[in-house]
């Protein structure tokens, strides 16, 4: 079940759910592993986690849940936000940053060869300690689109998977994506979504029909962690 927060500052709260996640973690096995999302909710959760005091820096393992397939410094690069605006504001070391790398010609080969650095990083069974994500206008979350079938294959051996340009959201690249396979294991997942634009998805997430391929956001609920939904009260609205 879900829990569903509904509050003025969805980065801030979003960041005491990091600020915890992490702790927990750092508490019980001495390092966090997190998954960073793109998207609009990035930066201004970036912005906050800067401003923290409460962060060991040098206990994460950072992952990125998605990336788009354009080299690291590229305008559309969800690490290129993530660098500019988290690992070079705090002692993040590039040693301790797994990234997706968006620029590989072979796009099938770099999200096997991503899914093996992953096991390797989260051990047996991998797990993440943190996923962030974004929602989508079409539903998605990570890279798994609405209306594509391989969105409701939870993808338990694959780990990170290549996907096709989608045909209906922007930007209209393709993408590597982790599988819902590390949604489900990780230990929190935290959705942040803001506006009235994404009320009516929203709903359909948390309280629509049963539909992996037409709301793939719907992995929320099979979450076998904490899941946490922070969102503003326009994005609330049909809850
Ligand atoms: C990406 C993402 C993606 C994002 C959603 C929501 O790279 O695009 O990681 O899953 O989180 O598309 O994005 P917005 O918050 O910009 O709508």
């Amino acid at each position: 079940m879900s829990e569903i927060a509904v509050v003025p500052d969805v980065a801030g709260a979003a960041a005491e759910l990091f600020i915890e996640a992490t702790a927990g973690a750092i508490a019980a096995r001495g390092r966090a592993a997190v998954g960073l999302t793109g998207g609009s909710t990035a930066s201004p959760l970036y912005a906050e986690l800067v401003r923290s005091q409460k962060i060991p820096w040098d206990k994460l393992q950072i992952f990125f849940t998605d990336e788009r397939a354009v080299p690291p410094d590229h305008e559309l690069s969800n690490y290129r936000i993530a660098r500019q605006e988290l690992f070079d504001k705090t002692p993040i070391d590039s040693r301790q940053v797994h990234r997706l790398r968006g620029e590989a010609k072979d796009l099938e080969a770099e999200a096997q060869r991503a899914a093996r650095e992953s096991r390797e990083a989260l051990g047996i069974p991998p797990r993440l300690d943190l996923m962030l994500l974004g929602l989508g206008p079409d539903g998605h979350i990570l890279s798994l689109f609405a209306g594509v079938p391989s969105s409701a294959d939870r993808g338990d051996e694959e780990l990170v998977r290549h996907v096709k340009a989608p045909e209906h959201v922007e930007p209209k690249v393709e993408r590597i994506t982790l599988t819902p396979f590390l949604l489900v294991t990780a230990r929190t997942v935290v959705l942040q979504v803001k506006g009235a634009s994404k009320a009516a998805v929203l709903a359909k997430a948390m309280k629509g029909a049963n539909d992996l391929v037409g709301c793939p956001a719907q992995w929320l609920r099979k979450a076998a962690g904490r899941a946490v939904v922070v969102c503003d009260e326009e994005a609330a609205k049909d809850l």
